[in-house]
């Protein structure tokens, strides 16, 4: 089953604790936490004292998207929150491999995330074999609601292929402007696991477990 990480980032800020909610009982389900510095991207999100609340109230696992421009500072602060997946831009880091071995000492799944303009091809074949996470970005980081960029599907399709011919273990996790409309192309693409937060969020109206079950379908 597809994993779904509601992005929290369109989630209605002065009342976390229901919105986080109204996601009991469903499973294969990661809180997306997307953390911006002000720098990697021109935006600033949640800090320590916010994600540790969020830590406290989730029963879900938490999956850390690092749009900073030194994700190492992250490592001890978000490993003590008990966060399950940290993500850092392949972009923001010269030593990825020192990054990766560290990650790895506190997190039980380390992943690496994309730019739209950042070629797969770019990432040398020892680094995809230690990874648990590949995030495609399909829109540029920085804010939700932007428009999904069809142009970034050919770099999903060519990741799992790669996946495939060199039996590497990580999920394709796809992140910006994912909506009903492109969730059955993308999972087809290879993705396994769709963030996705103005989709869920922008309507409270409407039944969140719904709204996860018109992704996965
Ligand atoms: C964008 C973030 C995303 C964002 C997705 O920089 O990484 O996680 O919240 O939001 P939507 O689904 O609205 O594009
Ligand atoms: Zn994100």
């Amino acid at each position: 089953m597809t994993l779904i990480a509601p992005s929290l980032l369109s989630a209605d800020f002065l009342n976390l604790e229901k919105d986080i909610k109204r996601f009991d009982g469903i499973d294969n389900l990661w809180l997306h936490l997307d953390i911006m510095d002000g720098h990697f991207v021109p935006n600033l999100t949640l800090g320590t004292p916010v994600l540790k609340n969020i830590s406290k109230i989730s029963p879900h696992k938490l999956d850390a998207h690092l749009m900073v421009k030194n994700p190492e500072d992250y490592i001890e602060p978000l490993s003590q929150i008990g966060v399950h997946n940290y993500t850092f831009h392949w972009e923001a880091v010269t030593h990825h491999d020192r990054l990766i071995q560290l990650a790895k000492e506190k997190f039980d799944s380390v992943g690496i995330s994309l730019n739209p303009s950042t070629k797969v091809e770019e990432i040398p074949k020892y680094i995809l074999a230690k990874l648990d996470i590949v995030l495609i970005m399909t829109v540029n980081p920085g804010f939700g609601g932007q428009s999904f960029i069809e142009g970034c599907v050919d770099k999903i399709k060519k990741l799992d292929q790669m996946r495939k011919e060199n039996n590497y273990h990580f999920q394709i996790q796809v992140d910006g402007g994912v909506k009903n409309t492109n969730s059955k192309m993308l999972i087809e693409s290879g993705a396994n696991n769709l963030v996705a937060g103005s989709y869920i969020f922008s309507d409270p109206k409407k039944d969140y477990k719904k709204q996860i079950q018109t992704l996965r379908s």
